[in-house]
């Protein structure tokens, strides 16, 4: 193999599954996300014991130059699901779905295939209410589903930007009713990006999925962050992300303070929330 493998020292010896997630919400333990693309990155990411991989469609801008995720398509998806894949046998692997492969319920079927055969564990998908079918027919079928709520990014064209939602009652109202009807829908995660802290935390309590935050305080079950902003790769970091590896001076060392400050809440700090 062209780089270690993952089992050496690996601080994950059981493979992570939707019950391994749902059982750390119930007892209050934080678990660890990162959005990363390689095996390499991969394979470290279980050595130091992140639970849960999103191979995020943000790999469009982090990896390919683009200047949204909208361009994506389905073939770089699977081309990097494949890739996380060969570098970890034991974190639960998520693959996002592009722009537009899940408008309808028939074409999310049809794409979320194709994640799921590339060796993703769950799909993600971006949106609320109009998603709940989408939600269910998924679930009925056997493909695990992550919702993402707040900040969606692939709506950036219609949102105006990369902006924090739900500050108003109206927004806060929308995403909170969101939340439990994709809940009900039988969703597994909910990646909740860029909302008030206290929002995030009303969220939190009212499902029984657990919630992964990303500039969403530091009350939800998980955090994630995109491997580029803990290791200082991203031009104009945003405000929730963190670098690690100025403080840790290594890439394993970057890993493993991020999820050790997670796991005893100090990250996030107040500093990388919204109010
Ligand atoms: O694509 C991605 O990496 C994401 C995270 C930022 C949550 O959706």
């Amino acid at each position: 193999m062209p780089y270690a493998s993952p089992q050496a020292e690996s601080k994950l010896t059981t493979a992570v599954t939707t019950s391994t997630l749902r059982k750390m919400k119930a007892e209050g333990e934080k678990f660890i996300t990162v959005a990363l693309y390689d095996a390499p990155m991969s394979a470290m990411a279980q050595r130091c014991g992140v639970e849960v991989l999103l191979v995020g469609d943000s790999l469009g801008m982090t990896v390919l130059g683009y200047d949204s995720t909208v361009p994506v398509t389905m073939e770089q998806m699977i081309y990097h699901v494949e890739a996380v894949r060969r570098g970890n046998d034991k974190s639960l692997i998520m693959g996002d779905m592009p722009f537009m492969t899940y408008a309808t319920p028939e074409q999310a079927m049809i794409n979320a295939t194709r994640i799921m055969q590339a060796g993703a564990h769950m799909v993600k998908i971006e949106g609320g209410e109009w998603l709940a079918p989408t939600v269910k027919m998924l679930g009925e079928r056997g493909i695990p589903v992550c919702a993402h709520l707040g900040l969606t990014p692939q709506s950036v064209n219609k949102l105006g930007g990369f902006k924090i939602q739900g500050r108003d009652d109206k927004q806060a109202e929308t995403i909170l009713r969101d939340a439990k009807l994709l809940n009900e829908a039988g969703a597994d995660l909910l990646v909740l990006e860029c909302v008030p802290s206290e929002l995030a935390k009303r969220v939190t309590e009212a499902v029984s999925m657990p919630v992964i935050g990303i500039g969403a305080g530091r009350d939800t079950d998980a955090q994630v962050l995109v491997i580029n902003d803990i290791l200082g790769l991203t031009e104009k970091p945003p405000k929730f992300s963190k670098n690690f590896l100025i403080e840790a001076g290594d890439i394993p060392s970057a890993l493993n303070k991020y999820a050790a400050d997670v796991k005893s809440k100090v990250f996030p700090a107040d500093e990388h929330s919204f109010n």
